[in-house]
């Protein structure tokens, strides 16, 4: 089993992500700033992979370290300490970086500084110490507003937003990087659809900060009683019912694509890989209300409101790459997706803090 280093483990997709690989068996080195995330999420991961009760043993297992992906020395001490300690770091898991769309808008010198110049410093310090095995966190905003449905991998890259052209322009850093040393880099990057739900636990959800972005905390804040109802933003898209579809993931789901990714890069030759994980099912925000109101007993009010610059109609993902490359696809479906979010929510109704 490897040492790997997880970039912001300590947020929604890292923290199911640590869980899985701890219990594959693999050492993990956690960096995080926790400017979107609490390090309570990854006490947890630990208690749900039973390292509890193994005291010295468990830090050996996940190590937290608090600093930012573009402070190089941070990062150099990172590679040169597991060393030291007779553990380098294999492989690395690359989530740390902002994913706000509304707020790259409106801030993109932050998001193209945490997102490219956060990769670049990353990068930079792996070639250092020859550590050349990546798995990425890309996303679908990456396809603007997609032609095909649903989309493949080649699809043209348009991103509509500074949070997608940041992401995009990662993607062609690795890219240049690749081509720089085409027997070196082991590089799988994943482009997300829509994550949600929890683990079954209820011990580890997705906890925003501030207002939600997304539609499934917003519904899961709503029907915990924690806003009064939900803006659907347009009821007249050329869908079922109206309102838009999208492609949603459970996050345990996302979580074993990452293992199936670090897998299968550390047992192939040198390769850029990159990767649609979505289940290839898309669900209306009506259907997501629906689902939500009988996983959790609750209503569930909202009000239709016009339609919001920057959204598509439908996007849905083209998963059958995945399952070719890594015989991944997913396993969960709206309804389950709904019970865990329901059991995260319902027992954490103000996240991982304990103040409204
Ligand atoms: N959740 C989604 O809908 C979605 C979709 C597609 C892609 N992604 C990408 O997946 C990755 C993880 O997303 P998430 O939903 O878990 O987000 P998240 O905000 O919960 O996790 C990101 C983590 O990175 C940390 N972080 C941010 N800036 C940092 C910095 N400069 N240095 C160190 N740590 C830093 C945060 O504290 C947080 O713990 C992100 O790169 C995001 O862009 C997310």
């Amino acid at each position: 089993m490897s040492q790997l280093l997880i970039t912001g483990g300590a947020g929604f997709i890292g923290s199911h992500t640590c869980l899985v690989l701890l219990q594959e068996g693999h050492d993990l080195i956690v960096l995080d700033d926790y400017s979107n995330s609490s390090p309570v999420a990854l006490e947890r991961v630990v208690a749900l992979a039973g390292l509890q009760a193994s005291g010295e043993r468990s830090k050996e297992r996940l190590q937290l370290i608090q600093g930012d992906i573009r402070d190089i020395t941070c990062l150099e001490k990172v590679f040169i300490d597991a060393r030291n300690a007779g553990k380098p770091i294999e492989a690395v898991i690359h989530f740390a970086g902002l994913k706000a769309v509304g707020e790259s808008v409106r801030e993109p010198l932050r998001y193209w500084d945490v997102n490219l110049t956060g990769s670049r410093c990353l990068l930079a310090a792996m070639n250092t110490h020859g550590c050349r095995t990546l798995v990425f966190s890309s996303s679908a905003t990456l396809y603007g507003y997609p032609k095909d449905e649903p989309i493949p991998e080649s699809a043209p890259i348009q991103p509509i937003n500074p949070y997608g052209h940041s992401k995009a322009a990662v993607e062609q850093l690795l890219h240049d990087l690749a081509s720089s040393a085409p027997n070196q880099w082991r590089i799988a990057c994943l482009r997300y659809f829509n994550p949600v739900g929890a683990h079954p636990s209820g011990k580890i959800g997705e906890d925003p900060l501030g207002t939600p972005n997304n539609l499934f905390p917003f519904v899961s804040q709503v029907a915990v009683g924690r806003r009064k109802s939900l803006q659907v933003f347009g009821g007249d898209w050329p869908t079922s019912d109206g309102t838009g579809v999208r492609d949603y993931i459970h996050v345990m789901d996302l979580a074993e694509g990452h293992r199936a990714a670090l897998d299968c890069m550390l047992a192939e030759p040198a390769q850029l890989l990159t990767l649609n994980l979505g289940s290839g099912q898309g669900a209306s925000v009506l259907e997501v209300v629906r689902a939500f109101e009988r996983a959790s007993g609750r209503p569930v009010p909202y009000d239709v409101v016009a339609r919001r610059n920057g959204d598509a109609a439908i996007t849905v993902a083209d998963p059958a790459m995945a399952f070719q490359r890594l015989g991944w696809q997913t396993q969960s479906g709206l309804d389950e997706i709904c019970r865990d979010g329901w059991a995260w929510q319902s027992a954490n109704p103000t996240g991982y803090s304990d103040q409204e």
